[in-house]
C-alpha cells in the first residue's frame, strides 16, 4: 500500500466554525471497484449514503502524529449508488482533545481534520479520483463534544442541514503510512443485572470489568436526554467515580426515537456498572455492555478444578483486552490511559502467551522507534503525547525485553532486526548515566507499588532503585548479545557478552560481601537475584529468599518488578511449594484475595480496596491494571508445566492438591500443545498430551522423565505430593486450618496445638521440624517421629 500513498493527491480539510462533517456527493456510472484511503488529524468516521464504512473504532488510531500517521483502506465498492453522498465525521480523539499526564488540549492539531481520496475504476478500466479539496462543504455535527477521556455528548435534535465551507489544513504527506496497527473494532456483548432502581435512576451491573462503550436502540421521546455513567466499582450502592481522576466517564445522548442502535463513537470508558439517569423506564432500551479492542487472538486456554484459578485466568485475560485500545495501556478508566513501557516490559511475556501480540506489539515497537530520544533514551510511555515524560530502567528495557519475546514466544527474528539498532542506543544511553556500571544517575520508578516501601500506599517499594536499575542493565546487554548472535554480528555479539559481564562484576562488587552475603534483604531484590544469575554462591541467595519470605509469614510484598518473577523464581529454586503457597493464598495481600473481595480484573495494587471493601483513596487506583496480571504465564508455564524451548517442548506440572484437574492448551510455531490431566481417589493421575508433530517433547515428573510422542499421550502414574504433599518441613502457616492436621496435633502435644491456636508469626512460619528443635520448648524426639508418621496419614483433600 506504500506505493498508493504516494499516489494521494487529495488535501487535509477541516470545517468552518466546528463543523465537523465534511461532505461531498458525487455521481458514478459503471464502477466496478471503489477504494478508499481516509486518514485524519484526529478520529474520524467515514460513511457512504448514510453507512459507516468498515466496523473499525477510533481510527485512524494513536500515532505521533509529528512524525507519522496511518491511512487506512477500505474497499467501499459495495457500498456505491449513482448518486453518492460521502461523509467524514471528525473529532478530537489522542490529536487535539485534552490526553497525557499534563492533560493538555490541541497536542498535535488546532482543530480535526480529515483527509480522503477514493479511486474508481470502471467497466472499461477507466479511473477517476474523489479527493478532500476546498470543493467539499462541512455541517454540524450531532456529537456535540467527545474525549478521549470525556466521554461524549450527542444531540441527534440539532438541525444540521445547512453547510458551510472547508479549509484546507497543511500536513506533510510524507508521514502518511500504511495501516498497521491491527484493527479495534467491538467484541463481547455483556448483559447486564440490574442492581437498583429509584425514580429516575437505574444501576446496572454488567458483571465484567472492562473497556468498551454501552450500546443501547433509541426508543426515547424525541429531545429526552439519556446520562450515562460508568464506573468500576461500586461504594455504599452508589456508582463510584473518583478514581477515574479528572475523566469524567459519562456519555450523553438526546434522542429523537427513531430506534436506531447508538454506540458512542469518538471514547471509550473503563468500567463494569452503569449509572442510566433521564429515562422512566429502561427495558425497551435495549442496554448493553460491548467490549472494544485490538484484533488480538486469544491463543491459549486454562481450566482447572479450582475456580479462583479459573477467575484469575480469565482477569488477567480481561485487563489484557481492556488495555489493548490501539496501544498496550497502564489502565482504560482514569485521566490516563497511556502507553506505559514498564507495565509492558513486566507483562508483555505473558500477554504474548495468552493472546497473539505480534500485530499490535509491532505498531508499538514503532512507536517507541520513532519516539527514541536523540541520546538513545526509550521515554516512559509512547507515543509520548509531546510530553516530557523522563526514562528510567525496567521502563525504557521495553526496548531489549519486548523484541526477546517476540523472538523467543513466536520466532519473530525481524523483531530483532528492526529493534537492534534502537537497542544498541538505548544500551550506550543508559551507559552514559553509570558509576562503575552501576546506574547511578538515572531517575528510577524501582519496584512500582511494592508493599515494602514507606507505608502500603507508596509509590516505591524498599528495594534500592540502582540495583534495580544495574539489574535491567545488565539484562538488556544479555538480550542485546542474544539478538546481535542471531544477527550474525558477532564483534557485537562479544561487546555486549563482555559489557554484561563487567556489569554483573560490578554489581557483586557492590551488593555481596565476599563470601557471598547479599546486602539488600528485600523479595524483590532476592528475587531479581536468582532470576538474572547474578551471585557468588546460589544456594546463599536461595536460602536468603526463602527466609526473607518465612519472616514475611510467606506474604508478597512485592510490586511491579518483583511479582512478575517470584513465582518462576521459587518454583526454578526448588521452592514451587511456596510458590504455590503464595498463589492459592486468598488472604490479604494476594491475586485471590483481589478474587474474593469481587476482582473480575486485575487491580493496579494489593491493596486497591481494603477487606471490608472500601475503595482505597490514594489519587492513583485502577481496577484494571495488568502488571500483576504477569502471573498468567506461571498457571500455563508452570502449573500446567508448558514450557518450550527452541523446539523441544518440556511439559512439567507443578501438581497441587487443590487443583484435582486441569486443562491447558499453549500455541506454538509448531502446532497447538495440550495438557490435561486429573486425579483419582487414589492419588493415579490420568494424564493426556497433545504434541506438535515436530516437536521433541518430554514429561518431567518428581521422580522421572517420560519421552513423549508426537500427536496423543495418554500415560498413568502415581504423583506422590499428591498423597503426602504436606510433611514435618511444611511451614504450619501453610496447614494450619486443615482440620485433620489440627486434630493430630491436638491429640500429639499440648505444645505444639498451643502454638497452632495462637498468632505467634514467628512459630507460625516454621515447619514442626524447625519448632520441635528449639530447645525451650521442651518437645521430645519421639513426638516428631510421631507426628511425622501421623502426618503422612492426614487427609488433605
Ligand atoms: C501508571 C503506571 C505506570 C506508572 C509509572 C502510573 O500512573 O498507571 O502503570 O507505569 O505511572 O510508574
Amino acid at each position: 500500500m506504500s506505493e498508493d500513498l504516494h499516489k494521494i493527491t487529495a488535501q487535509f480539510i477541516s470545517g468552518e466554525n466546528d463543523s465537523n462533517i465534511l461532505v461531498q456527493s458525487f455521481v458514478c456510472k459503471d464502477v466496478i471497484k471503489a477504494m478508499a484511503f481516509v486518514t485524519a488529524l484526529g478520529l474520524y468516521e467515514l460513511k457512504l449514503n448514510g453507512k459507516k464504512v468498515g466496523n473499525e473504532y477510533l481510527t485512524p488510531y494513536f500515532d505521533d502524529y509529528s512524525k507519522a500517521l496511518q491511512v487506512q483502506k477500505y474497499d467501499i465498492t459495495g457500498y456505491l449508488k449513482n448518486e453518492n453522498l460521502v461523509e467524514i465525521e471528525v473529532a478530537d480523539g489522542w490529536c487535539c482533545g485534552r490526553f497525557g499526564l499534563d492533560k493538555k488540549q490541541n497536542i498535535y492539531a488546532d482543530k480535526p481534520a480529515a483527509l480522503l481520496q477514493i479511486e474508481l475504476t470502471d467497466i472499461n478500466g477507466n479511473t477517476r479520483t474523489i479527493g478532500t479539496d476546498a470543493s467539499w462543504n462541512s455541517k454540524k455535527s450531532k456529537t456535540v463534544f467527545s474525549g478521549i477521556y470525556d466521554g461524549e455528548i450527542v444531540d441527534t435534535t440539532i438541525d444540521n442541514d445547512k453547510t458551510g465551507k472547508v479549509t484546507i489544513i497543511a500536513y506533510d504527506k510524507t508521514r502518511l503510512i500504511p495501516p498497521i496497527s491491527p484493527p479495534v473494532t467491538l467484541k463481547e456483548t455483556f448483559e447486564y443485572d440490574l442492581v437498583c432502581q429509584t425514580e429516575n435512576e437505574f444501576i446496572l451491573d454488567f458483571k465484567q470489568n472492562f473497556a468498551g462503550i454501552i450500546e443501547f436502540t433509541d426508543h426515547l421521546n424525541y429531545g429526552q436526554t439519556i446520562k450515562i455513567t460508568h464506573g468500576e466499582i461500586l461504594q455504599n450502592g452508589e456508582i463510584y467515580t473518583e478514581n477515574l481522576r479528572t475523566a469524567t466517564g459519562v456519555y450523553q445522548y438526546t434522542g429523537c426515537g427513531n430506534g436506531e442502535t447508538v454506540t458512542p463513537k469518538f471514547t471509550y470508558f473503563g468500567f463494569r456498572y452503569a449509572k442510566i439517569e433521564g429515562v422512566e423506564n429502561i427495558d425497551k432500551l435495549q442496554i448493553k455492555g460491548r467490549a472494544l479492542y485490538s484484533t488480538i487472538e486469544q491463543i491459549s486456554s486454562f481450566h482447572c478444578s479450582n475456580d479462583n484459578i479459573n477467575r484469575l485466568f480469565s482477569n488477567v485475560l480481561f485487563s489484557l483486552k481492556s488495555n489493548s485500545i490501539d496501544i498496550p495501556t497502564d489502565c482504560p478508566q482514569r485521566d490516563e490511559r497511556l502507553g506505559w513501557t514498564g507495565d509492558v516490559s513486566m507483562f508483555c511475556k505473558t500477554a504474548s502467551l495468552l493472546c497473539d501480540m505480534r500485530e499490535f506489539y509491532n505498531k508499538y515497537l514503532f512507536d517507541v522507534r520513532i519516539g527514541q530520544g536523540s541520546h538513545g533514551e526509550i521515554f516512559n510511555y509512547y507515543p509520548t503525547a509531546k510530553e516530557n515524560c523522563g526514562t528510567s530502567n525496567v521502563w525504557g528495557d521495553l526496548i531489549c525485553i519486548l523484541p526477546d519475546v517476540l523472538f523467543s514466544q513466536y520466532g519473530e527474528i525481524d523483531a530483532f532486526k528492526e529493534n537492534y539498532s534502537a537497542m544498541k542506543k538505548w544500551i550506550n544511553f543508559v551507559t552514559s548515566k553509570t558509576e562503575n556500571l552501576l546506574v547511578k544517575n538515572l531517575f528510577q520508578f524501582g519496584d512500582w507499588l511494592a508493599l515494602d516501601g514507606v507505608d502500603e500506599n507508596s509509590f516505591k517499594g524498599a528495594t534500592d532503585d540502582v540495583f534495580i536499575a544495574s539489574v535491567f542493565y545488565y539484562n538488556s546487554t544479555v538480550i542485546a548479545a542474544k539478538a546481535a548472535e542471531t544477527l550474525g554480528f558477532e564483534k557485537d555479539k562479544q561487546y555486549f557478552a563482555d559489557l554484561g559481564k563487567k556489569i554483573k562484576d560490578s554489581i557483586i562488587h557492590e551488593y555481596f560481601t565476599p563470601t557471598g552475603r547479599f546486602a539488600l534483604d528485600t523479595q524483590t531484590a532476592l528475587v531479581l537475584l536468582l532470576w538474572s544469575g547474578i551471585y557468588i554462591h546460589k544456594e546463599i541467595v536461595v536460602k536468603a529468599l526463602k527466609y526473607r519470605l518465612e519472616r514475611d509469614s510467606y506474604k508478597l510484598e512485592t510490586g511491579f518488578v518483583g511479582t512478575r518473577y517470584i513465582l518462576e523464581v521459587l518454583a526454578d529454586n526448588g521452592m514451587g511449594n511456596i510458590a504455590n503457597e503464595i498463589l492459592f493464598n486468598d488472604e490479604y495481600p494476594g491475586w485471590l484475595n483481589e478474587i474474593k473481595l469481587g476482582a473480575t480484573t486485575v487491580w493496579e495494587r494489593w491493596n486497591s480496596m481494603s477487606q471490608d471493601g472500601i475503595v482505597a483513596k490514594n489519587g492513583m487506583n485502577s481496577f484494571n491494571h495488568y502488571a500483576y496480571g504477569s502471573v498468567a504465564s506461571y498457571l500455563i508455564e508452570y502449573l500446567a508445566g508448558i514450557k518450550v524451548a527452541k523446539n523441544v517442548v518440556i511439559i512439567k506440572p507443578q501438581f497441587d492438591i487443590r487443583m484435582k484437574q486441569l486443562t491447558c492448551s499453549r500455541w506454538t510455531n509448531s502446532g497447538n500443545i495440550m495438557v490435561d490431566f486429573s486425579f483419582d481417589n487414589n492419588g493415579e493421575c490420568h494424564f493426556n498430551c497433545d504434541i506438535p508433530v515436530d516437536a521433541e517433547a518430554i514429561l518431567v515428573l518428581p521422580d522421572r522423565k517420560i519421552q513423549l510422542t508426537n500427536g496423543k499421550n495418554t500415560l498413568q502414574f502415581k504423583v506422590q505430593c499428591l498423597t503426602t504433599p504436606y510433611d514435618i518441613n511444611t511451614p504450619l502457616l501453610f496447614i494450619k486450618n486443615n482440620a485433620n492436621f489440627i486434630t493430630v496435633i491436638k491429640e500429639t502435644s499440648p505444645v505444639l496445638f498451643g502454638i497452632l491456636r495462637g498468632n505467634n508469626m514467628e512459630l507460625l512460619s516454621k515447619s514442626l521440624i524447625e519448632i520441635c528443635k528449639m530447645p525451650f520448648l521442651n518437645i521430645e524426639d519421639k513426638t516428631l517421629d510421631e507426628l511425622n508418621k501421623k502426618i503422612k496419614e492426614c487427609d488433605w483433600s
